[in-house]
């Protein structure tokens, strides 16, 4: 292994252990039936003590382990108003719960997630679902695992061979999420199954240990998708941006799919579904 090899590993094992070990406290948090929670700058926008607690245990452990460390975390960019320019530095990109809408409702499917970016790349993810009990983890050029054991994604080239994920942003007008809602329909139609599990990181982990196949959304934000996003490439997925173009975790509109084949299949599934006429939401 070079330097920055072992570097990447260095980070990696140290924040694995910092989010392992939020598990008692979150899974405590999350049975605690009156966790309170309010609403952040939108009715949709839910929030607990518990998001902010969990984002300052990892800033603080990972900055005092990393002093170099920047950090780009939801709760952080929720008070200052504004989201830190990504930059070379190492950059650990922090969703403290991913789902919590699921945490709030008692659905037991939501996860901590981190992601590490050097040099504006993503090298390492780390996302946590402590009532399942499963970690998944990658560093790059070393595989994804769960709970230790290297997890792949399921080789599936067609559509109708496809469990599709999908997700629905509510932050825009009606017209831009009509045009979603006509791409999902477009693609469901063409799959085997669709699922929107509420959570955009654990969504990534199902496609790369062959649960899912595909997953289209757009509006989510970079602590939406980093940890998830090394961790399907290193089980051998691929991600786009949703015209097909290159994905850039500042602005994750996104594709995540098991093959390019796929991949390139949805791009034109969404094409089709953006020029049709005929459809309308009131
Ligand atoms: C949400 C989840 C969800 C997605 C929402 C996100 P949060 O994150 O990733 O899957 O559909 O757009 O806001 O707020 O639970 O961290
Ligand atoms: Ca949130
Ligand atoms: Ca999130
Ligand atoms: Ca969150």
């Amino acid at each position: 292994s070079n330097k920055s090899d072992i570097d990447i590993r260095n980070y990696y094992n140290v924040a694995l252990e910092l989010v392992m070990k939020c598990g008692p406290m979150i899974r405590e948090g999350y049975s605690n039936a009156d966790a309170v929670y309010k609403q952040k700058a939108a009715f949709f926008d839910l929030v607990t003590k518990y998001d902010k607690e969990i984002e300052d245990i990892l800033v603080e452990g990972l900055h005092k382990a990393f002093p170099e460390s920047k950090f780009i975390g939801e709760e952080a960019v929720a008070e200052s108003g504004k989201v830190p320019e990504l930059t070379d530095a190492p950059t650990w990109i922090i969703d403290p719960i991913d789902g919590t809408t699921n945490f709030i409702h008692r659905i037991p499917h939501w996860c901590i997630s981190v992601g590490l970016a050097i040099n504006k790349e993503l090298v390492a993810g780390i996302v946590y679902n402590p009532i399942a009990n499963e970690m998944y983890s990658a560093w790059k050029g070393h595989g994804a695992y769960l709970n230790g054991q290297r997890i792949h994604v399921r080789k599936c080239t067609e559509m109708n061979d496809a469990v599709l994920a999908y997700e629905i942003s509510l932050i825009h007008a009606a017209a831009v999420r009509d045009k979603n809602v006509k791409r999902i329909s477009k693609l469901a139609a063409n799959s085997t199954g669709t699922r929107c599990m509420g959570s955009g990181a654990l969504t990534l982990c199902y496609v790369a240990r062959g649960s899912f196949d595909c997953y289209h959304v757009e509006d989510l934000q970079a602590w939406d998708i980093a940890g998830g996003a090394v961790i399907l490439r290193e089980a051998g997925g691929v991600l786009y941006h949703t015209t097909g173009g290159e994905f850039h975790i500042m602005k994750p509109d996104l594709i995540a799919a098991a093959t390019p084949e796929l991949a390139k299949t949805m791009v034109g599934l969404i094409k089709e579904a953006d020029a049709m006429t005929d459809f309308t939401f009131k």
